[in-house]
């Protein structure tokens, strides 16, 4: 369906050809499939990445879905994982050899600069070097011999810093170093880095692309090339493959992305100026706002923002920080994004669990920080609660 938009092509890909003309495609809950004879067993073991002998290689629920995002996201293919970090650690080790050294944009999320720093380097010997990333030349500078791979996260969902896409991806192509996204803030709908020459795209879809907050998954996309290598080695090999019932889910969930997300946008949006004008607020972090700093880099390589922000209430004491985040009634407490609900999270209960302050402070966030996922509530309920719990905080 070529001539369609995206939101249409997203609803139609696959489904016109569902058995009985079922307007929902089934689910293949099954972990084998069959052959009549061996000669169709021998042939199917020959194209062992589009037939299907195995629920771990290929199942036709979890193709189905991977057909709909590779499309929006404008890529050859895409794979299926069992969550966000399976997605990452096996588009990473795609890309890498022992040895290798990589380029990490520094607000990466917290598990996937641990693989990187921590798991890769004692497995493999691989060393990353951390950038903040918002100037290209960071990158070039932090470039060795042994670079293979650059890591982006934009915007990062813990300080909301943007990387140039297409000025980062020009620059690993010509020194032949290969990129990977975390894309997941925004979503293949509202950024498109494929086109702005980044080799692999990853999303946790456990954020907006399920939307729901009842499924764990992640998912990569790229050329046939790469996903096919990706197929036969990383994914059948390490085995973190999406299962067909979660996979069912996500097509349902990919029905209503581009109108959920038009929600998630302008709801967020209302969230960020009411939190912007607020006396006890210092700073609020989002894309979309006319104070960010990245602002026209957002609107040059973003058709759309969402509704995961940052801002730091005008304290550090803790006592405040609590009484806020206790009063919220419509926000949730919790620590994952992109789903129906609205959630809180204040990134210094991990501190004091996990990081030191200093490190805490290198990553750019401040104990007054709080982060909010802004759901499908209606917006009012969702301002008229924050403005409650700031009263209740007494600052
Ligand atoms: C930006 C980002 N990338 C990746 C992940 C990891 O995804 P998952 O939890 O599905 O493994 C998360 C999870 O919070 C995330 O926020």
């Amino acid at each position: 369906m070529p001539d369609l938009r995206p939101e249409t092509r997203l609803m139609h890909t696959g489904d016109r050809e569902s058995p009985h003309g079922a307007v929902v495609p089934p689910l293949y809950q099954n972990s084998l499939f069959t052959f009549e004879d061996w000669d169709a067993i021998d042939a199917a073991f020959d194209d062992r990445t589009n037939a299907y002998l195995y629920s771990r290689l290929g199942n036709p629920t979890v193709r189905l879905a991977e057909t709909k995002i590779a499309g929006l996201a404008g890529g050859e293919r895409a794979r299926l994982y069992a969550s966000g970090m399976a997605a990452i650690s096996a588009a990473a080790l795609h890309g890498l050899s022992a040895g290798d050294h990589v380029v990490a944009v520094r607000n990466v999320y917290g598990p996937a600069s641990t693989f990187f720093d921590g798991y890769l380097r004692e497995k493999m010997g691989v060393t990353t070097t951390f950038v903040a990333g918002d100037d290209v030349g960071q990158f070039e500078h932090a470039m060795t011999e042994r670079t293979a791979l650059i890591v982006l996260e934009s915007p990062s969902s813990a300080v909301f810093g943007l990387q140039d896409l297409a000025a980062v991806a020009a620059l690993a192509k010509a020194r032949g170093v290969r990129t990977m996204i975390d894309n997941t803030w925004a979503t293949p709908l509202f950024q498109k880095p494929l086109a702005m020459g980044v080799d692999l795209e990853v999303h946790s879809c456990s954020k907006y692309l399920g939307g729901h907050s009842d499924l764990v998954g992640g998912v990569v996309i790229g050329s046939a090339d790469d996903l096919t290598s990706i197929s036969v080695r990383e994914t059948e090999l390490l085995g973190a493959t999406m299962a067909p019932f979660e996979a069912w889910l996500l097509t349902r969930s990919l029905r209503t992305l581009p109108v959920r997300m038009r929600q998630h946008e302008s709801s967020g949006l209302q969230v960020a100026r009411f939190l912007e004008g607020h006396p006890r607020v210092r700073i609020v972090r989002h894309p979309g706002l006319d104070s960010h700093p990245q602002r026209a880099l957002a609107e040059r390589q973003m058709t759309g923002t969402t509704g995961l922000m940052g801002f730091a209430l005008d304290t550090d004491d803790l006592a405040a920080i609590k009484r806020f985040v206790d009063g919220l009634r419509v926000f949730r407490i919790g620590v994952s994004w992109g789903g129906h609900e609205s959630l809180v999270y204040a990134p210094v209960i991990s501190m004091l669990k996990e990081l030191s302050p200093e490190r805490f402070a290198a990553l750019g966030i401040v104990p007054g920080d709080v982060r909010i996922s802004v759901g499908l509530e209606h917006p009012d309920d969702l301002v008229e609660d924050l403005d409650q719990a700031l009263a209740l905080a007494r600052m």
